[in-house]
């Protein structure tokens, strides 16, 4: 986790070892604690003729004494995380106005909507405990200070490090494997968060004019500093990607990355509508998605699904992972639809073997959805 920006909060000493300890933490959870509840849940495994096969899992894995600590061990890890991070981050609350203020002033742009309502799932609970969650706005940027440095502990570091940019790199893979020769003009992020996947794409085509787009003041705000830091030009945006101030077929590139999840089954299909509309003739859409698949998964990830609603505030998860999003793309009127695993990277180098059918695992690959509006449109 070497590479950095400016706009990153920086740890003391015992803060630091306090983020390492919740990583760690995170690890040991992932890799030792989790898979014994999975052997667990295989024992009441009802078998595949069962109709209710996921939720009887659930409910008598759930009635085991160890049940209790094991879930208050995963919410508790994720409460120690955003608290840790957050006083870390409020400390420096100041010194990161600072900095900010200090961004090259002429590279990109920001536009906050003070009267955007925000949308149900957004406003009705902290999506994955992050406290305030997105659309949290006391006028700073300490929102997005807090969702950056979270995000990349959450992440256990397996993300780009810091940076949190193999989304965004992995990306502009999967449109270079699948369209080498697109040379986008116009780029649109949608769900953008702190612009850690859109640096990337800005990167990938300098010459591309790009937006992105947000829920959160606060977040859109660290965005624009984080971005200007790191010497790209990105035009941030206040506003739900369901209905988007844009005009009609002003972009020739709308993708987003980890954002469906955070959405409703609606909202789902109206993003792709949105899409469709904000895309020339000949447009590309690619949505990035956690590469888990339902269907594909094991009981035991499936039952994980119920314990990611219920305790850790992701209301969407399965509704997302369990998407038909070939059928969701062309009902909105897309073409040239494929979906697949795209190999995790942190450049935009690909060549087509690196989207693939299989998917190689937690970030090895993720799943990726694209697909073209008609030229003749
Ligand atoms: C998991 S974060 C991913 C952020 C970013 N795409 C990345 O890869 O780092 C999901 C983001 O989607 C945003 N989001 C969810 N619903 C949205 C909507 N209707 N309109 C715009 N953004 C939305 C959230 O506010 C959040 O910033």
């Amino acid at each position: 986790m070497t590479d950095t920006h400016a706009m990153l909060a920086k740890p003391t000493h015992d803060e630091l070892a306090e983020q390492m300890f919740v990583r760690d933490l995170k690890v040991h959870m992932f890799r030792t604690i989790d898979p014994l509840a999975g052997k667990l849940a295989e024992s009441f495994d009802p078998g595949e003729q069962s109709n209710s096969r996921v939720d009887s899992t659930y409910e008598a894995v759930s009635k085991m004494p160890g049940f209790s600590r094991f879930v208050g061990l995963y919410r508790g890890s994720q409460e120690l995380l955003w608290s840790l991070v957050g006083h870390s981050v409020e400390r420096q609350a100041a010194e990161l106005e600072e900095i900010a203020s200090q961004a090259p002033g002429d590279l990109g742009s920001l536009k906050l909507d003070p009267e955007m309502e925000q949308p149900e799932y957004i406003a009705e609970g902290d999506i994955h405990m992050m406290p305030g969650g997105y659309a949290l706005d006391d006028g700073s940027l300490v929102q997005g200070a807090l969702m950056d440095r979270g995000g990349a502990v959450y992440m256990l570091g397996q993300n780009g490090g810091f940076l949190n940019d193999r989304r965004g790199w992995t990306l502009a893979a999967h449109l270079h494997s699948r369209w080498p020769d697109f040379k986008p003009e116009k780029i649109l992020e949608m769900g953008c968060g702190i612009g850690a996947s859109v640096v990337p794409l800005a990167k990938t085509y300098p010459d591309a004019e790009v937006h992105a787009l947000d829920v959160g003041a606060s977040m859109l705000r660290y965005a624009l500093a984080r971005a200007r830091h790191l010497g790209v030009a990105v035009h941030f945006q206040q506003g739900s990607a369901e209905s988007t101030p844009y005009p009609d077929e002003s972009f020739d590139c709308v993708f987003s990355c980890a954002m469906f999840h955070e959405t409703s089954p609606e909202a789902m299909s109206n993003i792709l509508n949105e899409c469709y509309r904000l895309l020339r003739p000949g447009g590309i859409v690619a949505h990035l998605e956690v590469p888990q698949r339902y269907e594909d998964e094991t009981l035991w990830t499936q039952v994980r699904g119920e314990l990611e609603r219920e305790f850790n505030n992701e209301p969407n998860w399965k509704t997302a992972i369990s998407a038909d999003y070939d059928t969701l793309l062309k009902v909105a009127g897309f073409t040239d639809v494929a979906t697949g695993y795209q190999d995790a990277t942190g450049s935009a180098d690909s060549t087509p073997e690196n989207f693939a059918p299989e998917n190689k695992g937690v970030f090895r690959s993720w799943f990726v959805a694209s697909g073209m509006k008609p030229a003749d449109d």
